[in-house]
């Protein structure tokens, strides 16, 4: 039995325990958040045991912590539970800033812990299936990846529009995008990048073009523009779309230069987030310390593309 403690009980955490809830031998056995009234609603609908700190939590029994707060705390909390000699699993962004990143992975490498980043779309049976299909039925290798997603029916007094909780575009929504041109084209070589806070502090709608080893990606995230939330990845022989909502992936079609379509449908069950908890805990259990799906390297390489797309766009954290 895999114990869980959680950090963080708002969104997010309600669909990680749709997850958990779905998968055998794990539970959630303590939960911290800011209010307390919000853990004691958390631990009333799934169990466990409410705590009145993060230490508290953390000097709990338990095997692995999930942290689901806004990026402002992540790099704070993951730290904190290493120390602890807990196994982390933190959402996305993995922290602020690439420097933050790289205190966070010292610390992982230091505890001979497991530390991943949750960055949950490598880990969908679409994404896997279609990963798998490319190696007998190639599309060529891959020159170019376009995504983007933009979605205006958030409303005000979502995190994405806070300042102080390290919201905006790039960092909400970005970083998948940054995920999906660092799987399909490899290491950033230059980023490119536009964006308008529209009177907000954060950034409400950016463009960001990069130069990877593999060729380039055109990527989009925002607010107050009702974008589409498909990405095309195209290769020499070959083109590729997911289909909306790509970081939720369901359905692709591959086109390729011969005529031929090929339709690829893998629904996901439970939230979605169930593949990535799999994923963690199979690595735990082998005593690793590191995906070889969401690598440490691939955390840096998208958290570094974030920090200079919001450098070009001007958009700097507190403490930053
Ligand atoms: N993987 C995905 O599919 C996915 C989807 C959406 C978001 N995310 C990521 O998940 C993270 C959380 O997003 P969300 O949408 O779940 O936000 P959210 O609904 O605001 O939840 C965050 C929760 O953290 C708590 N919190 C805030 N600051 C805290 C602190 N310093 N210490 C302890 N608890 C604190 C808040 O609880 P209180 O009520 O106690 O203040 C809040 O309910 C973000 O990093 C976001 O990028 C991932």
């Amino acid at each position: 039995m895999t114990k869980w403690g959680i950090i963080g009980c708002g969104r997010i955490a309600h669909r990680f325990m749709q997850g958990l809830n779905a998968l055998r031998d794990n539970a959630l056995s303590a939960s911290y958040s800011r209010r307390p009234e919000t853990v004691d609603a958390f631990v009333a609908q799934y169990g466990g045991k409410p705590r009145s700190s993060a230490e508290e939590l953390l000097a709990s029994d338990i095997d692995a912590v999930y942290i689901a707060t806004l990026p402002n705390t992540h790099a704070d909390y993951s730290i904190k539970a290493l120390k602890a000699g807990k196994h982390v699993l933190c959402e996305k962004p993995a922290t602020l800033n690439l420097p933050q990143l790289e205190e966070v992975l010292s610390v992982a490498k230091a505890s001979g812990l497991l530390f991943m980043e949750g960055m949950k779309p490598p880990f969908y049976p679409l994404y896997k299936k279609l990963k798998e299909y490319l190696q007998q039925d190639p599309i060529g290798p891959v020159g170019y990846v376009r995504a983007g997603s933009s979605v205006a029916d958030i409303s005000r007094d979502h995190p994405n529009f806070s300042y102080k909780l390290a919201g905006g575009a790039l960092m909400g929504i970005g970083i998948y995008e940054a995920f999906l041109a660092v799987d399909w084209l490899g290491k950033t070589e230059e980023v490119q990048a536009m964006g308008r806070f529209s009177g907000m502090e954060i950034d409400m709608f950016s463009i960001f073009q990069t130069r990877h080893a593999g060729g380039y990606a055109q990527l989009y995230g925002g607010f107050d523009l009702h974008g589409k939330g498909d990405a095309l990845i195209c290769g020499t022989i070959g083109h590729v779309t997911i289909h909306k909502n790509w970081w939720n992936p369901a359905k692709a079609t591959i086109s390729y230069l011969d005529g031929r379509i090929v339709e690829i449908d893998e629904p996901f069950t439970t939230g979605g987030l169930n593949y990535e908890i799999e994923h963690f805990v199979e690595l735990m259990k082998a005593g690793e310390v590191e995906s070889s799906i969401i690598t440490h390297e691939m955390s840096r390489q998208m958290i570094k593309m974030i920090d200079d797309a919001r450098s070009i766009v001007g958009l700097k954290f507190i403490g930053e």
